[in-house]
């Protein structure tokens, strides 16, 4: 079998069905929900004041329209896939029935850094915050066990010293592990009442701050560059784009969950277009009002919210909002570990990785082991990693994911011309085109460094690949004794 053999699509929907699938009950709100509960979180509370400071000023709103429009066009195409293949597994699924298998391997290989790495970055930010938080009540936590290895701290005698590991981070992967592997349902309503918690804080400071604003931050609008690339200026505001991206991701990993999705040929592009939707007006707003309360130069902290907020007579307020912040990243690491283990279930399911990833729980319908898995590696990745230099990974493993969908849309147009397809991607080929010119574009925003990373990363999927998946492929075994 050719490397670049399909997987047929009548096949992909016969094996979706059975006593080993998962189960179908998330309505459209739900959807939603999750998508907001992936994407509201690190990127918008703490990315936003970086990329304004550094980058775009109070033109970062417009940084969060590029980015957002790079997302829509990727979003229109998921659309289509999610409504004509409803099942888990989202791009590496698509891939599989459009490009082959080798190419499905390597975006599901690729989801790992938007999903599982995402997921440990958001955990590391998450454990920063408790940490202020606790800081606030007088509380402090010993800083090496706050810290990862390559993180270098200092103790109270002043001495600096290496970080042992994150706790925290370990221990919020693990409580977020119990909950995915209790069941999707209790999944879906721990999500929903973080999402409102999270929305109600965002709308919260978009009023009250809106009395605060004082004109004068906003002008310069678009501050002069400074003679270098991405230091302000329109170049400025594209780099911008590219910081505050992350704040995007995680609107995909509604697809994932399509094969849970009691209606997902309806409801897929109102989970996947509505979550973003909502979220672009919610960040132009919120970075509006946060730049102009306070000067831009000010916002370069990791706690850019404190800041702001400390400007106006609400800072009393600080406590609740960091709470909500907490309570917003939790929700963001459950829709990744949820999409990372649907990920695995899909190819665990193809063979392309070992059986255990896609053993489902008689009673409790969740693929419990591959949850305890990615516990153990997430996990280890958010205690000991050095997550600055990854978490940038997370946004190019996502935006080479959203190149590949959107390369999928138009390969299917032309292999599957008559193929159902509930919702269609609208111009076609100028949408898919797009898509894949914003992404590719932003991608090269992010960096060299972060290109070889990912070459690295793709060297190692490979590896496995020709040494364990392919040999194991549950299509290239039925192909060959068909062929007997
Ligand atoms: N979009 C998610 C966040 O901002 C990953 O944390």
């Amino acid at each position: 079998m050719s490397l670049f053999a399909t997987k047929p699509l009548s096949r992909i929907m016969a094996e979706s069905e059975g006593e080993h699938s998962l189960k179908r009950t998330l309505g459209p709100m739900q959807l939603v929900a999750l998508g907001i509960g992936a994407i509201i979180g690190a990127g918008l509370f703490s990315l936003t004041g970086i990329a304004a400071a550094h980058h775009a000023g109070p033109a970062v709103t417009i940084s969060f329209v590029i980015a957002a429009i790079g997302c829509a066009f990727a979003g229109l195409c998921y659309s289509e896939f999610a409504t004509m293949i409803p099942i888990a597994g989202s791009a590496y699924t698509y891939s599989y029935a459009t490009m082959g298998e080798l190419l499905a391997w390597i975006i599901g290989w690729d989801l790992v850094l938007e999903y599982a790495v995402g997921a440990a970055t958001v955990a590391v930010s998450w454990s920063g915050y408790v940490n202020s938080l606790l800081l606030d009540f007088g509380l402090h936590l010993p800083v090496q066990w706050i810290n990862s290895p390559f993180s270098k701290v200092t103790l109270e005698n002043g001495e600096v010293v290496h970080g042992i590991m994150n706790v925290p981070a370990i221990l919020v992967v693990g409580a977020i592990t119990a909950i995915l592997i209790i069941g999707i349902q209790e999944s879906a309503r721990v999500n929903a009442v973080v999402v409102v918690l999270k929305v109600m804080v965002v709308v919260l400071f978009i009023i009250m701050g809106w009395a605060y604003i004082n004109p004068s931050n906003y002008t310069p609008y678009v501050p002069e560059n400074t003679g270098l690339f991405g230091h302000f200026g329109w170049s400025g505001v594209l780099r911008g784009a590219g910081v505050v991206f992350f704040a995007f991701i995680g609107f995909d990993a509604v697809s994932t969950a399509a094969q849970e999705a009691k209606r997902p040929q309806r409801d897929m592009p109102i989970g996947i277009i509505g979550s973003l939707i909502v979220c672009t007006i919610l960040y132009v707003l919120f970075a509006h009002v946060m730049t102009g309360i306070a000067p831009f130069m000010e916002l370069d902290s990791a706690a850019p919210v404190a800041v702001a907020v400390d400007k106006t007579p609400y800072a009393w307020l600080k406590t609740a909002v960091k709470l909500a912040i907490i309570a917003g990243y939790t929700s963001v690491i459950l829709v990744m570990l949820l999409g990372q283990s649907r990920v695995f279930y899909s190819m665990s399911r193809d063979g392309l990785l070992p059986k255990l990833f896609s053993d489902v729980h008689p009673k409790l319908r969740t693929p419990w082991r591959s949850n305890i898995l990615l516990f153990v590696l997430v996990g280890a990745f958010a205690a000991f990693a050095p997550i600055q230099v990854v978490g940038e990974m997370t946004s190019i493993g996502t935006l080479f994911a959203f190149v590949l969908v959107s390369i999928g849309i138009l390969v299917m147009r032309k292999t599957n011309p008559d193929h159902p397809r509930p919702f269609k991607t609208p111009w076609v080929p100028l949408v898919p085109i797009l898509g894949i010119l914003f992404n590719v574009a932003l991608m090269f925003g992010l960096g060299k460094d972060n290109w070889m990373r990912l070459g690295v990363w793709m060297a190692l999927g490979l590896l496995i690949y020709f040494m364990y998946s392919r040999h194991h492929s549950k299509l290239r075994i039925d192909t060959a004794a068909a062929n007997k």
